[in-house]
């Protein structure tokens, strides 16, 4: 099967169990591919197989440094899960997979004449982003320290548990690492219990001080419930930054729309080509409509949270079902994820990114 447009084929170079539904997948980058997987902190890759048909794309956090760390992401099982329960059963070294190149802008743009204090809540798989942006952060700004918490049931549970030990080895004043267990005591009570508001308020009353920028991480209850508790501290919006792998679908629900006629002409621009795409604005989404007629429309989850769709609506308006992706500066770019966007005048023309 040919590949998909913009996916490059990887070798697996490594398939490592880190606990007993997780492991780390480390890729080989061909030199002629090297500038094209140079990686922020916090990036992401999308994987890709077609099974039965179907197009599975999977979006995996990288989860080393992105100063001079290997590609290499870690996926946990999940229960059910087509993509994840693959990987952890079948994959093997030697195995090759279709990438997309990393994407993604939850991570901070690293300065080495930064002297930062950098707030990171993982709890689960939601480690990965934030072990990267810990460690490329200690690598490359002197000044700057990191305070992680990380939250998880039980010690057997918590993911990449030696590459923090390392980390905090090589970085001993500038690194801490706070395990909270839900489900096993610790000799501390702060950190025995799950990772909810009230623990996260003595936290921030004790070891979460004096921090300049936020990364949270995690299941959705968890990241969107540190988001708010820090918002209603008073911490301004643009310090606090999340990542969420998965939301739940919305319910369906009326949209406000000035349209005049059944369907709307959205013209996309992608890959340098334009197309008109007739939408219904109650219809499927502007991606859907889009890959019936380009099937190199970017996408990977199809639900709000990875970002890959992204294009810039340069005319008219849509309405987006859910964002879980865009930050602020984006939305007042006129930016929008085009598998939550729906037409609501009758021209739309989006752009690409
Ligand atoms: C930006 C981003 C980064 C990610 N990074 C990582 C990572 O580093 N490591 C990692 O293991 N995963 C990560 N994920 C999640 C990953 O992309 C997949 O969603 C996950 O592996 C499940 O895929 P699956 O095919 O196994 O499950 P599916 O077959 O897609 O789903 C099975 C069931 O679980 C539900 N579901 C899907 N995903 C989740 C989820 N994450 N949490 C709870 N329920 C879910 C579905 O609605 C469905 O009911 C990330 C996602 C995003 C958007
Ligand atoms: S495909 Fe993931 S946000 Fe649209």
């Amino acid at each position: 099967m040919a590949e998909a447009y913009g996916f490059s084929t990887l070798r697996v170079a490594a398939v490592e169990p880190l606990t007993s539904d997780s492991v780390a997948l480390t890729f080989d980058v061909p030199p002629a591919l090297a500038e094209e997987f140079r990686f922020r902190p916090g990036q992401h890759l999308t994987l890709r197989r077609v099974v039965a048909g179907e197009d599975l794309r999977r979006t995996y956090s990288l989860c080393t440094s992105a100063a001079g760390g290997p590609l290499r992401v870690a996926v946990k099982r999940l229960d059910g899960g087509a993509f994840s329960g693959w990987v952890l059963d079948s994959l093997r070294p030697g195995d090759e997979l279709e990438v997309l190149p990393p994407a993604g802008r939850f991570g901070p743009a690293v300065d080495p004449l930064r002297a930062l204090r950098y707030g990171l809540v993982a709890a689960g798989s939601g480690i990965t982003p934030v072990l990267s942006i810990a460690a490329t952060v200690l690598d490359v700004e002197p000044g700057s320290e990191v305070v992680l918490v990380y939250g998880n049931r039980t010690s057997a549970d918590v993911m990449l548990l030696e590459e923090l030990s390392d980390l905090k080895d090589r970085f001993p004043d500038r690194l801490q690492v706070l395990h909270v267990l839900s489900r096993e005591e610790q000799e501390s009570e702060l950190l025995s219990g799950r990772l909810d508001r009230e623990r996260l308020e003595r936290l921030l009353d004790t070891v979460l001080v004096d921090v300049d920028e936020w990364y949270l991480c995690g299941p959705f209850g968890m990241v969107t419930g540190a988001q708010q508790l820090l918002l209603d501290r008073g911490v301004p919006e643009r310090s606090v930054h999340v990542e969420l792998f998965h939301a739940d679908a919305p319910p369906p629900r009326a949209r406000e729309s000035a349209v005049s006629t059944g369907t709307c002409a959205v013209t996309v621009v992608l890959h340098g080509r334009s197309t008109m795409v007739p939408v219904a604005p109650d219809g499927p989404s502007v991606l859907d409509a889009v890959l019936a007629v380009r099937s190199d429309a970017p996408f990977a989850c199809k639900g709000g949270v990875c970002g890959t769709c992204r294009a810039r609506c340069v005319s008219g308006a849509v309405e987006m079902d859910v964002n879980y992706a865009l930050e602020p500066d984006e939305l007042a770019a006129g930016v929008v994820l085009t598998c939550q966007s729906h037409p609501t005048t009758d021209e739309v023309r989006l752009e690409f990114l």
